[in-house]
């Protein structure tokens, strides 16, 4: 039996909790610090989760034998280290591993030496170095931060002007701090951008599946970037030809990479690509689950999810087959109209009471006076699943209808890349 802390508060780790929770297996689900949705099948715990003392005091006194990290930075802080050293069964990439996200320079050298094909890159810390770069590159010029920054640090500039906007946010008003003490400086892609993921145990992977986020705030990809508004699962677009593409010239190599460097890569894989001509660049790998996709790829796990996050820590991933639902999953992000910038919080949700057979996973949200408030950007994501894509993208719209809220906005365009490719298909 499994006493299990998951560490993460998002629409990520309610789409977790809700598969774990499904599982006989689990006595004991616990997530720090949680949400208002996740704590109607997990036991919520404030505990601030990059701070790993703190954590093995509550995973002592609470008999955890399994923890699952969600989201990136407790994976940056060492959390898989810290835990693998007492002995206590930990799920995901160790801090060096976990560079391949942490750093994007640390990822393009290692693309480099193992041949992994991705943009021309140069690593650079001063606007000289970017000046020569950009006769040499042309635009539109990428720039992206060295470090994390919360989906932000990453800047297409199209012009003088956006450049020097962009060098003054990176090496003047540190915009993201530390994170872009150093920067790389990227030829632009142009393409089709979808992500692939994998379970990896150091030795073995198996893909997942395959799906598409929509990073801006605005129908047709206009405005600013956001965590993401939605999300849609299988991409159709990665047919079997770009599937071995990725496992040979991808996902491969850079399973060795890891294993040549003394750290074998476990967990989530992430891998973000973008085709041209048919051929996959890796625009950038992330160490865990992405928010939205994990709510549309998990709900196709026909398996038990456990069992994946078990073999993968084991590392008997090899004896294990991943049964998918046949269908597409879409969800639509449900958000406070302001967001990514200034947004209100605390108004009433209703509609969520009529909707208890349906898949609504919590992001921002919180409860007041027995009734779900809205607290912060991204508020609820609602998933719908059919083997028809747009009956599919027809169920997730009615949901996201029946939940009101005061100021709430979503993209009215998920997944309509998918509709337009499959009838262009003829599929
Ligand atoms: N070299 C590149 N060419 C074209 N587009 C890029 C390139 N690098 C990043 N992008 C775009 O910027 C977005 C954010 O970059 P990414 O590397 O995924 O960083 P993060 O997710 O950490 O912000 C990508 O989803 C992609 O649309
Ligand atoms: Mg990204």
């Amino acid at each position: 039996m499994y006493n299990i802390l998951l560490l993460g508060s998002g629409g990520r780790e309610h789409s977790i909790a809700w598969a774990l929770s499904k599982d006989e297996r689990v006595k004991n689900l616990f997530c720090a610090p949680g949400n208002a949705g996740i704590s109607s099948i997990a036991k919520s715990v404030s505990i601030n989760i990059l701070d790993n003392d703190l954590l093995y005091d509550f995973v002592i006194k609470n008999n955890i034998n399994l923890i699952v990290v969600g989201p990136e930075q407790p994976l940056q802080n060492g959390v898989v280290n810290y835990f693998n050293d007492k002995g206590i069964k930990i799920f995901g990439p160790n801090e060096y591993a976990s560079q391949l996200e942490t750093s994007k320079l640390f990822a393009r050298y290692i693309m480099e030496e193992s041949n992994i094909p991705q943009p021309a890159f140069f690593e650079c810390s001063d606007e000289l170095e970017i000046f020569s770069l950009k006769n040499k590159l042309g635009f539109p010029l990428v720039l992206k931060a060295d470090g994390l920054a919360a989906g932000k640090g990453v800047i297409i500039c199209n012009n003088d002007d956006e450049l020097n906007e962009a060098i003054d946010d990176m090496f003047i008003n540190k915009k993201f701090g530390l994170a872009s003490a150093k920067i790389s400086v990227e030829e632009c892609l142009k393409g089709e951008e979808l992500s692939v993921f994998a379970i990896c145990d150091g030795e073995n992977y198996k893909i997942i599946n395959s799906a598409q986020d929509h990073k801006r705030i605005y129908d047709n990809d206009k405005g600013p970037n956001t965590g993401g508004m939605g999300a849609y699962s299988p991409a159709p677009q990665f047919n079997n030809k770009l599937r071995k593409k990725v496992e040979s010239n991808i996902i491969k190599p850079i399973l060795s990479a890891m294993r040549d460097k003394g750290n074998p890569y476990k967990g989530f894989l992430y891998i973000g690509i973008m085709v041209e001509n048919n051929e996959p660049y890796v625009i950038e790998f992330n160490v865990r689950l992405g928010d939205p996709e994990a709510q549309v790829l998990i709900p196709l796990v026909k398996s038990s999810f456990l069992d994946i996050i078990l073999s993968s820590i084991s590392g008997t991933l090899n004896n294990l087959e991943i049964e998918l639902d046949d269908k597409y999953a879409v969800t639509i992000v449900l958000a406070s109209d302001g967001y990514p910038e200034s947004y209100e919080k605390g108004k009433q949700i209703s509609g969520l009471n009529n909707l208890k057979t349906d898949i609504i996973f919590h992001a921002g949200t919180d409860i007041k006076n027995g009734k779900f408030i809205t607290n912060g950007g991204r508020v609820l994501n609602v998933v719908a699943l059919n083997k028809d894509l747009k009956s599919a993208i027809n169920h997730a719209y009615a949901l996201a209808d029946k939940i009101n809220f005061d100021n709430k906005y979503f993209r009215k365009d998920i997944a309509s890349k998918a509709v337009k490719y499959l009838k262009e298909q003829d599929l």
